[in-house]
C-alpha cells in the first residue's frame, strides 16, 4: 500500500519527476512503458504497430497487476493507464496516486517534436492533445488523491511531491 503512482498526460514529466523522487525518497523507480517494453522485447510503437492499441492496453493492465503486488515503488504510469477504471482500481489499492497537472499550452510545446508516441503521430497534433486531454482530465482528477501543478521544472515538482508524501 505504500507505492507512489504518478499519473498525467504524455509529456507531463512523470518519468523524469519519478526518477528524481525515487532517489530522494529512497524508493525503487519503475517506468511502466519501459517495464512493458522489456517484457515484450519491443518498443511501445512496435507493439501498437504489430498488435494494435487494444493489445497494448491489455499488457498495460497486466503490468498494473504485477506492479501493484510490489512495495516501495515510485511508478510512472503511461499517459493512458489511469484513463481506464480497471487500472485505477488496481493501482489505488497499492498506494497513492498523484496527478501531475500540466496546462494544454505547455503540453503542446513539450510534445511538439515527439516521434515515439504512436497516438501523437497525426497531422493535427495539438487537436489530438486537446481531444484526449478533455476526455482524460476528469478521470485523472477523480483517480488521484493528490493533484500537483506540473508547470514547473521537474526538480521543483519532485520537491513539492516530497512534501506531501512525507
Ligand atoms: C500513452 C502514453 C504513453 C504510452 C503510450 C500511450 C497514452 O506513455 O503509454 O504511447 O495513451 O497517453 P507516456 O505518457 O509515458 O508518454
Amino acid at each position: 500500500m505504500n507505492n507512489i503512482i504518478l499519473c498525467g498526460f504524455m509529456g507531463c514529466g512523470k518519468s523524469t519527476i519519478g526518477r528524481i523522487l525515487s532517489k530522494r525518497a529512497g524508493l525503487e523507480f519503475v517506468d511502466m512503458d519501459l517495464y512493458i517494453q522489456d517484457k515484450a522485447g519491443m518498443t511501445v510503437s512496435e507493439i501498437f504497430e504489430k498488435y494494435g492499441e487494444e493489445r497494448f492496453r491489455e499488457m498495460e493492465t497486466e503490468a498494473c497487476r504485477e506492479l501493484a503486488e510490489r512495495e516501495n515503488l515510485v511508478i510512472a504510469a503511461g499517459g493512458g493507464t489511469l484513463a481506464f477504471q480497471r487500472n485505477i482500481d488496481i493501482l489505488k489499492s497499492s498506494g497513492k496516486i498523484i496527478f501531475i497537472d500540466v496546462s494544454y499550452e505547455n503540453l503542446c510545446i513539450r510534445l511538439r517534436r515527439d516521434t515515439r508516441r504512436p497516438l501523437l503521430q497525426v497531422e493535427n497534433r495539438d487537436e489530438r492533445i486537446k481531444e484526449l486531454l478533455e476526455k482524460r482530465l476528469p478521470i485523472y482528477r477523480g483517480a488521484a488523491s493528490v493533484i500537483m501543478n506540473g508547470n514547473f521544472t521537474s526538480g521543483v515538482v519532485a520537491s513539492n511531491i516530497m512534501s506531501v508524501i512525507r
